[in-house]
């Protein structure tokens, strides 16, 4: 199958590949999506297929209102989500919530009494959704395990000749996934940071527990795709938290004799050898989100043995960040 690249004036043919039961691949505030027709298992089966993912990791609904997720979860929830939809949608914040008896298919929910819905705060894909007139799946468009894709060209690299499209918008503006709130449970639950940050959701709703840090292996995980290697590029991630530590570290890893990498600020970067393959996280954590994923691919693409990348540990709005760099690292920090 040849994958075609469309624009934003072409949203029409993107709508009418997903009414055909095909994949398209849509841009989001947070990363490229991969898009399927919600309502059909055939469609939802091929997203698995061409990510190479697990078929027990449920993926988020995608709806262009509120409205739309009605039909499908459970309307006692309409109080706590509506306020959470209020403040926070369109955007980067995904609600889990239990659905109407047999409402969504097992292909969409991992077999789960929940679904994942999620009101994407981009123009393309809203009006993608809503000409289509119904949900539409999206799990990130990647290979599975891979970093997120937060360029088209991700997307192209990992998917191409295995989806029907993609829909170009250029570059994401967050690059991380959205946060994940499952409101499920007695007390509601960030299953995943993002950049709508527990502080912000205690605002709005007063209570609310932060798991994800505790998620160990051989647990169960609250969501399913927590236990899976992700984001990982075929380069050695090692995590420089303390900035003094990175000139240390830089001629440790220079001595071996191996082509390195080395993702961090503009200010660590000016610093490092001409040797070292460089990519610029900009200037703070916000910027380092946005191309944390990027940066990995951009590096692996090089052909790096490591890669030494900054780890903001006490950043402030640093949760999405750090929860990404320790998965791609497989938590390796680096030890003086
Ligand atoms: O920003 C995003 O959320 C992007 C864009 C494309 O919208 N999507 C995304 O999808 O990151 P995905 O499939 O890569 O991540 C969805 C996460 C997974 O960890 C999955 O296990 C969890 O949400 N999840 C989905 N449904 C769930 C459910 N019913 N219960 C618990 N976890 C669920
Ligand atoms: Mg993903």
């Amino acid at each position: 199958m040849e994958t075609e690249i469309l624009n934003d004036s072409q949203i029409q043919e993107a709508v009418n590949f997903i009414a055909d039961g095909q994949l398209v691949a849509f841009p989001t505030e947070t990363v490229y999506g991969l898009g399927a027709d919600a309502t059909r298992p055939d469609a939802v089966k091929n997203v698995y297929a061409a990510k190479g993912r697990p078929s027990d990791n449920p993926l988020i609904v995608h709806v262009s209102s509120p409205e739309m997720v009605w039909q499908y979860a459970d309307n006692n929830y309409k109080p706590l989500a509506e306020r959470l939809m209020k403040s926070f949608w369109p955007g980067p914040l995904t609600i889990i919530m239990p659905i109407q008896k047999n409402a969504l298919s097992k292909e969409v929910t991992g077999g789960l009494s929940t679904a994942a819905f999620r009101m994407p705060n981009n123009k393309v894909t809203l009006d993608l959704i809503e000409k289509f007139g119904k949900p539409i799946v999206g799990p990130s468009a990647n290979t599975s395990g891979k970093p997120s894709p937060t360029l088209a060209k991700h997307v192209y690299h990992d998917l191409k000749g295995k989806i029907a499209a993609i829909l170009d918008d250029g570059p994401t503006l967050l690059g991380v996934e959205s946060t994940v709130i499952d409101l499920s449970v007695d007390v509601p639950t960030i299953l995943r940071p993002g950049m709508i940050t527990y502080d912000d959701l205690i605002k709005v709703i007063g209570n609310v527990r932060s798991d994800h840090h505790k998620v160990k292996d051989e647990e169960i995980p609250k969501a399913p795709g927590m236990k899976y290697k992700h984001y990982a590029p075929s380069a050695q991630v090692i995590i420089v938290d303390a900035t003094n530590d990175f000139p240390k570290a830089i001629s440790e890893y220079q001595d071996m004799k191996v082509p390195i990498g080395i993702l961090a600020t503009d200010e660590i970067l000016q610093k490092a050898p001409e040797s070292f393959r460089k990519f610029s996280l900009g200037k703070d954590v916000i910027s380092a989100s946005k191309y944390l994923f990027a940066g990995l691919r951009s590096l692996d693409a090089e052909k790096v043995t490591y890669i030494l990348a900054q780890g903001f540990p006490d950043a402030d709005h640093g949760d999405a960040y750090r929860n990404r760099l320790n998965k791609s690292a497989g938590q390796k920090h680096y030890e003086k």
